[in-house]
């Protein structure tokens, strides 16, 4: 199959060319095929949720275990009224406060949802984007997009076209290219069939900002350990995601010590001729002169960090790295999430520095 791959461009001469693209591909998610589109937070792989042998495909072409349910993507509430069978208060609330954006909630499903989405669960997760090209997207395809990170299993999730592109290229019909994303870890996940609701997967929309608006909010401890024997409440968590090639470090404590920790190590492996990668921050980039040095963000600000981490993953797979050290960060606010998908990507190999 070839991969068309469209772009959008933002100049006014360009409107009626983006309204073609849009249209093209809301007309190949109504015949059942699947197009990959921006989102505010990653790029998404979308099928018409209401089509079980279109969200089928949607495993074959990321290789995706079939017991991993999708994300059924919306633009408004009423048809949030037609999947799900109940919207709690506390939804509705949430809903008004961060829909559109990067929060996604679980529901009991009502019967116009097929397992087939679902990964055979009675429960659906809902998410409404408040990217245009996402929405412009879902509109035309019918308005209800089951979209997962739009990259192969176990990769990194994709922060810019050219990623889709890397790992979906001839196994989909389509990529809008709206460029790179803004946040670039997915969306948080709520799930609002339990009491008190439970935050399955960080993100932007963090739990301090849900019980200001909600009162108590639990997250899934086993989001936090290493620990495989217990399984995390959304079946995706549990797979080994966002995994780089290299063998991945993440070495925690007070900043002066893990950099001279990292580069005394970097130091060492490479004169065992092995080739490493760290990941630094603008404020510790020059603490190194030794291996492939990238910087992720700034320290003053953890969004900085979430929106070119799996970017960063990606690069380090093409270089070839043997080993990657990348600093700990701070894991206030957005840093939850960023954190979380760090340790991921490390399989939690964790070295403390004391
Ligand atoms: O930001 C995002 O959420 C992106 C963009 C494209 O919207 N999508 C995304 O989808 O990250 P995906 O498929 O890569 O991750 C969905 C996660 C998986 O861990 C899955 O197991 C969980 O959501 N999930 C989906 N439905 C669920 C359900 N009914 N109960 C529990 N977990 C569920
Ligand atoms: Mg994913």
């Amino acid at each position: 199959m070839e991969t068309k791959i469209r772009k959008l461009r933002k100049s006014e001469e360009y409107q009626e060319e983006n309204r073609k693209t849009l249209q093209e591909a809301g007309d190949i998610l109504k015949r059942g095929g699947l197009v990959a589109f921006p989102t505010e937070t990653v790029y998404g792989l979308g099928a018409d949720a209401l089509n079980e042998e279109a969200a089928k495909k949607i495993y074959a072409a990321k290789g995706r275990p079939s017991d991993n349910p999708l994300i059924v993507h919306i633009t408004n509430m009423a048809a949030l009224g037609k999947i799900v069978s109940q919207i709690p208060d506390a939804a509705r609330k949430v809903a008004e406060a961060y829909w559109p954006g990067p929060l996604t909630m679980i529901f009991e499903k009502t019967k116009i949802v097929p397992y087939g989405t679902t990964g055979g669960l009675e429960t659906v997760a809902v998410r409404m984007p408040s990217h245009p090209a996402a929405r412009a997207v879902i509109d035309a395809g019918g308005g209800y997009i089951a979209a997962p990170s739009a990259n192969t299993s176990g990769r990194p999730s994709p922060t810019r076209a050219e990623h889709v592109a890397e790992d979906l290229d001839g196994r989909i019909e389509m990529i809008v290219d709206g460029g790179p994303v803004e946040i670039g870890v997915e969306s948080t996940i709520l799930d609002m069939t339990v009491t008190p609701p439970m935050i399955l997967r960080p993100g932007a929309v963090t739990r301090e900002m849900l019980e200001e608006l909600i009162g108590e909010v639990a997250v899934d401890q086993t989001l936090l350990k290493a620990d495989s024997r217990t399984a995390p409440k959304a079946p995706g968590m549990k797979y080994r995601h966002y995994a780089p090639k290299a063998n991945l470090v993440v070495v925690e404590g007070e900043v002066e010590k893990v950099t001279a920790w990292i580069r005394e190590t970097a130091a060492t492996k490479q004169q065992e001729g092995k080739r490493v990668g760290i990941i630094a921050t603008e404020e510790t980039k020059e603490s190194y002169p030794d291996g492939d040095v990238k910087v992720a963000g700034t320290r003053a600000d953890e969004a900085t960090i979430a929106s070119s981490l799996y970017g960063i993953l990606r690069e380090f797979d093409g270089d070839g790295v043997d080993e990657i050290y990348s600093e700990a960060f701070a894991s206030g606010g957005i840093g939850a999430a960023v954190m979380n998908r760090l340790l991921k990507a490390a399989g939690h190999q964790v070295i403390r520095i004391t």
